[in-house]
């Protein structure tokens, strides 16, 4: 086989690499739709809010997609974050068609209506984020629909006695070019690079005398950073099979999902 060329372009010293559409992390949802007696769930990584006020949300879904017809005649859908728990179920919504398979009883999961849309939510997810369709925008593979967030049902565990919502309690997890990953530890709280919040939130000190909780100063214009000596771990696929729990663990609802090593496995998604 042919050696990878590495040589780095000279004038950014990186390689210009072919892949078409990458971004990492991405969210990797479980999206509900269909009637409220027959719904459907479609896993969605290429999702995000474009609008705070008014709040508007999109997901880009194929044209061929079962969920793609549910969406356009329901007009609404529900946005379901996934715990890390549910990563199997997840990439089940996202392998497996509703044409074919009723996926909330296969995998064990509980359908309750929206308050806001006509269509069901997952009781087994922490937050489900209700959306009426706005507009359908074809791009080319994928259909954008763009939507009016009109309500958030969250689980009370996450909430504190003033309301305030605690999503690092959630444990969700995300994706990363064809992986699943549990979220891992909070560095910092949005505005930490302010004075006012440095005052708040002193970092502690580690053993090492650096902060433990400290980001690294920004690079300054035209000086080179050299890179961390230390290697990256590439995940391993032992290591994506740890992010799948077992079947049984506390959490994981599914009484008859499918059993580990029957999952095809190396499709592209998306
Ligand atoms: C992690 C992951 C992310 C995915 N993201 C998308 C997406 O953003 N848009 C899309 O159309 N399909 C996406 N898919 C593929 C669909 O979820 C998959 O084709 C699903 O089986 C369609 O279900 P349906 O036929 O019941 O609608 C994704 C699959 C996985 C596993």
């Amino acid at each position: 086989m042919k050696e990878f060329d590495k040589t780095p372009s000279p004038l950014t010293g990186k390689i210009e690499w072919k892949g078409s559409a990458l971004l990492g992390p991405v969210p990797a949802v479980m999206v509900t739709c269909g009637p409220v007696d027959a719904p459907n769930i479609i896993t969605i990584s290429w999702t995000g809010i474009c609008c705070t006020r008014p709040p508007v949300t999109y997901i880009a879904v194929r044209p061929q997609r079962h969920s793609h017809r549910l969406i356009r005649e329901g007009g609404c859908f529900v946005i379901n974050l996934v715990p890390a728990q549910l990563a199997r179920a997840c990439d089940y919504c996202g392998t497996y068609t509703g044409a074919k398979v009723d996926k909330f009883a296969r995998l064990g999961l509980t359908p309750v209506p929206s308050e806001t849309v006509n269509t069901a939510m997952i009781a087994e997810c922490p937050v489900s984020v209700s959306c009426r369709v706005r507009d359908c925008l074809p791009l080319g593979s994928h259909d954008l629909f763009l939507a009016d967030i009109v309500g958030i049902s969250v689980d009370p565990r996450l909430l504190d006695g003033q309301g305030r919502l605690h999503m690092e309690g959630a444990g969700l997890l995300c994706a990363m070019h064809g992986a699943y990953y549990a979220l891992g530890e909070q560095l910092a709280v949005l505005g930490c690079s302010t004075k006012l919040q440095n005052a708040l939130r002193k970092p502690r000190r580690a053993a090492s005398g650096k902060g433990e909780n400290e980001i690294p100063a920004a690079p300054k214009p035209g000086r080179k950073t050299p890179l961390p000596k230390k290697k990256t771990a590439v995940p391993s696929a032992a290591s994506a099979e740890e992010i799948r729990p077992p079947m049984h663990s506390p959490g994981y609802t599914n009484a008859a999902a499918p059993k580990p090593g029957r999952m095809p496995r190396g499709k592209r998604h998306g």
